[in-house]
């Protein structure tokens, strides 16, 4: 299973991995990307800012990975190792960049990238090494050498042996260095497909691609937003956020069905999940049967399903990894 976002990152992927996690039984889980996307997950009263632990942590027999692809921040790895006390079942590919305090003091100082209100960690300047054919790797650093694994390896014989396994994506498909609303974008492709890559898992060995999607759109950074909202009407609404990394507020607007459309399209969702559903309809909040939900939220849900053609199997209805609807068979 791919786990990708639908519009600019935030969608709520971390609450839904860590559902997943704990109610399928995960036995992998891989991260991709890396530490400017931050991944929140709420897990036993207690809220956790993930930016490189694949949100997996919260199953403790899930087995944990970061993908060959991915972009590695050392000293926030060892903390967040620390953290979530995973130095065991942890595995790191060897050929994983190594994004050092040079590529953040870079991002910082160039007007160019401060023009498009990048995070700031540095992940531009680090991949641009990494194309260059320059960049220190996973394998060449010493702190590194207990965690070095063959993702590769391990996630396709997991797959080959029937476990179950899921690719963590990080961002969503509009900050995509290819599909998204360029400059404005990330250093990446955020796609399920690109994931995919990032992990080395072929097209042919996925079973699901779960899209998720906020039932509002946010966007930190610069950038359009279509139809975005005033500072003070998101506050009014309550969808005012600031963002689970950088601390920066995020821009808001309405659910948007034609940039999910086009999302759930690029993705090949099979599935796609809508977060914080209690926070455009206060009666929703916590609930975890479709039934009783009001009938402007089913309404809502009914018709992204008919725009995207794709079943809404999850709903997020609060914080909390368990509140959720399940609406899989
Ligand atoms: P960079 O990825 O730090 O270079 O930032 C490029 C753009 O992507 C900026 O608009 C950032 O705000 C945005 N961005 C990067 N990572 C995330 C994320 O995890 N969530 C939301 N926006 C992000
Ligand atoms: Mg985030």
């Amino acid at each position: 299973m791919v786990i990708a976002g639908g519009f600019w990152g935030d969608e709520g992927k971390g609450k839904i991995i860590s559902y997943l996690a704990l109610k399928d039984g995960l036995d992998l889980c891989v991260r991709t990307g890396s530490v400017n996307a931050a991944h929140t997950i709420w897990f036993g009263g207690k809220r956790y800012a993930l930016h490189m632990v694949p949100c997996g942590f919260v199953n403790e027999k899930c087995r944990l990975l970061i993908a060959a692809g991915a972009n590695v921040h050392v000293p926030q790895f060892l903390n967040e190792v620390e953290l979530t006390g995973v130095k065991n079942r942890l595995g790191l590919d060897g050929q994983a960049s190594i994004i050092e305090e040079k590529h953040s003091a870079q991002d910082k100082a160039s007007e160019h990238l401060k023009g498009l209100g990048t995070t700031g960690w540095g992940v531009g300047p680090s991949i641009e090494e990494r194309v260059r054919r320059t960049a220190k790797l996973a394998k060449d650093v010493p702190e590194l050498a207990p965690y070095l694994a063959d993702v590769a390896l391990e996630t396709n014989q997991a797959i080959d042996a029937g476990k179950e396994v899921l690719l963590e994506g990080t961002q969503g498909l509009l900050l995509s260095l290819f599909h998204g609303s360029y400059p404005y974008v990330t250093g990446r492709d955020t796609s399920a497909s690109a994931i995919c890559s990032e992990a080395g898992v072929g097209p042919t060995k996925v079973d699901k691609v779960v899209l998720v999607f906020k039932s509002f759109v946010t966007r930190v950074g610069t950038g359009p937003l279509p139809n975005e909202i005033s500072k003070e009407e998101a506050i009014k609404r309550g969808w005012f956020e600031t963002a689970a990394g950088t601390g920066r507020d995020r821009r808001s607007a309405p659910f948007n069905f034609e940039l999910a459309r086009r999302a759930t399209m690029i993705n090949g969702a099979t599935h796609l999940a809508v977060t914080k559903l209690d926070c455009v309809f206060s009666q929703c909040q916590r609930a975890r049967d479709y039934e009783r939900l009001p009938l402007e939220a089913k309404h809502f849900i009914e018709r992204i399903e008919d725009e995207t053609r794709v079943p809404v199997s999850f709903i997020g209805t609060g914080p909390d990894a368990l509140d959720l609807i399940d609406r899989r068979e």
